[in-house]
């Protein structure tokens, strides 16, 4: 989702600001905007679509210090007028805002009222008017700000450039914010990855924080009681910052293909770093697995192998479905939260919604740094480097290979779930090749015709089935819809016709019969159905062998799901990194 990048320093300011929102793409956004101060006056470029032709920043005075912005519409359609940042009326400011002023309506009926006028749609020109307003009073825009973004509801972080030389100032609530701190530069951005190429020191700003950037000089305040804060400088440890497609036409692609290691790097923790969190889980009544997406998918998944391998009383809940469990947390539960990106809004929230009550709070996250790292009492990484499709791949296998170590350590069973997930490392490093993509393409090629699709696990594959319909839902547009095997004779039946497509996921495990009755169940009906299976079986119209993995079959089962959507997204031309409507990181509720 939208993201935020100022800069001050010696470099080109325009020129750095666009390095550091392209770094921030993978967010997701649909527009985007440059403002740079030169001379005491602030000039913008707006622009619809993503970061491609620059002609336009030759518009741009050289300059050295000025913000960016990367917008996903959520108050506004996708115009250049509604692109940030947005011009105070007088023009001695711009804004740029990630996140959603929930109280905008309010808010702007009020400014209106005062004769405020308003050209946009959008919830930041409400923060706009309010800080020109409130400078009425206020007199300092460093005063002004802070006022006005204390009227303001809702998950937001905000950056303020003024025409004045050498300030910028930023205000955290809820949408993330950290400072990159280089020699005689200064980042201010959504996330480290946008500025992790040039510094290697940051520091993370918290909620109601303020940012006042000044001459070289970062100071940081509370914003509510405007006390001066003290800068704490943290150590960047990201062991891959390089955002690259090394070869591959999309990151999707190579995404798919690291995880011939990523699986076994989420693993890399020794039994001694495992403890804490083993020693709180086994002292929990309830042990909460919580995600969006799919992260809730790879939550579910956890919770499965906890409930199975250790019989821990684990219970998946999806983030953004919390009201009713509110008030059912206590100081004796553990809630563990799974996030690629660290900072999806409606995970934070049931995190706070647990804390409040007294609950431990763990994680497994993929960005350093993040918010939801920040909220946890057992922070853990997953370790898979950027992931920077959209889609989440690598980060799922990553989650779930650490859910199992988690599982099996838990029954004293550590090292040999570090040699499980090792044997099937090794048998990745064959299985992408040239053989498995044309199976995939060709069966793409098969599917590209149809609208509507069905898949269906059970146990261990249950969430797979999930997952993987997610996936090529999220890529091809198509309707491909994942279902419990037990539900099908309670209605989904109703939906096989004849040619449907219907993928069953089989393991050689106590489920296989049940999966392949409903296999017969959907072919009696005329499904075309595809095995996801180890053997073959005269049901399937079609099977796409998967590794034998066991325990961690799960892992090896929702590639081929990653595969067809990438192989059927590209033939039917979308764009598998990036695609529509999607955001990486959905830091608004
Ligand atoms: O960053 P997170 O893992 O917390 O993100 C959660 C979901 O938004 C995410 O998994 C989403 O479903 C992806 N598009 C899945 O491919």
């Amino acid at each position: 989702m939208c993201g935020i990048f100022g800069y001050s320093g010696k470099r080109d300011a325009a020129k750095t600001i666009i390095d550091g929102l392209k770094r921030l793409e993978y967010r997701g956004y649909d527009s985007w905007g440059v403002a740079v101060v030169s001379s005491d006056k602030i000039d913008v470029v707006k622009k619809v679509g993503a970061i491609g032709d620059l002609s336009s920043l030759s518009k741009l005075p050289s300059s050295t210090i000025g913000i960016g912005h990367t917008r996903w519409a959520t108050h506004g359609g996708v115009t250049n007028y509604n692109a940030h940042p947005h011009y105070s009326t007088d023009k001695s400011f711009v804004v740029a805002q990630n996140g959603i002023v929930e109280n905008y309506q309010e808010l702007k009926e009020k400014l209106t009222k005062k004769g405020y006028i308003f050209s946009t749609q959008t919830d930041t020109e409400v923060i706009v008017r309010l800080i020109e307003d409130k400078l009425k009073k206020e007199k300092e825009l460093f005063k002004a700000i802070r006022s006005a973004f204390l009227d303001l509801e809702g998950r937001n972080t905000i950056i303020v450039l003024p025409t004045s030389n050498s300030h910028i100032y930023a205000v955290r609530n809820g949408s993330p914010l950290v400072v990159g701190i280089g020699k005689d530069e200064v980042f201010i951005a959504s996330d480290t990855l946008s500025f992790a190429d040039k510094t290697d020191k940051v520091v993370y700003i918290n909620n109601n924080e303020m940012v006042s950037y000044h001459g070289g000089e970062v100071s940081l305040y509370d914003v509510k009681s405007g006390k001066e804060l003290k800068t704490k400088i943290s150590k960047l440890e990201h062991d891959d910052i390089s955002i690259a497609k090394e070869g591959y036409d999309h990151f999707m692609i190579k995404e798919i293909v690291e995880q011939r290691h990523t699986i076994r790097e989420a693993v890399q923790y020794s039994l001694e770093e495992l403890t804490p969190l083993l020693e709180a889980i086994k002292k929990s009544r309830n042990v909460y697995t919580v995600g969006a997406g799919t992260a809730n998918f790879a939550a579910g998944q956890i919770a499965f192998y906890l409930r199975r391998y250790a019989h821990i009383n684990a219970i998946e809940l999806k983030s953004y479905e919390m009201e009713s469990f509110k008030d059912m947390f206590s100081n004796k539960d553990l809630i563990l939260a799974i996030s690629q990106s660290g900072e999806t809004a409606d995970t934070i929230e049931a995190l706070e919604f647990a804390k409040a009550k007294g609950a431990k709070v763990a994680s497994l996250v993929n960005m350093l740094g993040s918010t939801i790292t920040r909220m946890s009492d057992y922070p853990y990484f997953s370790r898979s480097g950027p992931e920077i499709c959209v889609a989440s791949t690598k980060a799922f296998t990553a989650q779930i290979s650490w859910g199992y170590l988690l599982a099996k350590s838990l029954t004293g069973k550590y090292s040999q779930a570090r040699k499980d997930i090792e044997v099937l490392a090794e048998k990745l490093q064959n299985y992408f090749n040239k053989k498995l993509f044309s199976q995939m393409q060709l069966l793409a090629k098969k599917m590209a015709k149809h609208e509507h699709f069905f898949v269906l696990g059970k146990g261990q594959n249950y969430y797979i089935a999930l997952e993987g319909a997610l996936k090529v839902k999220e890529i091809t547009y198509k309707h491909f819809e994942g279902f419990a095997a037990g539900e099908l004779k309670h209605g989904v039946i109703a939906l096989i016709d004849k040619g449907t497509p219907v993928f069953v996921i089989v393991s050689e495990d106590e489920n296989k019969n049940d999966m392949m009755s409903s296999a017969a169940e959907v072919k009696a009906r005329g499904a075309f159905v595809i095995g996801i299976a180890k053997k073959s079986n005269e049901l399937f119209n079609e099977f796409i062998k998967t590794i034998d993995a066991s325990e961690l079959d799960p892992i090896a089962n929702v590639i081929p799901f990653q595969l067809l959507s990438y192989f059927l997204g590209v033939s039917l031309g979308n764009s598998p990194d990036k695609p529509r409507n999607l955001a990486k990181s959905v830091t608004v509720k």
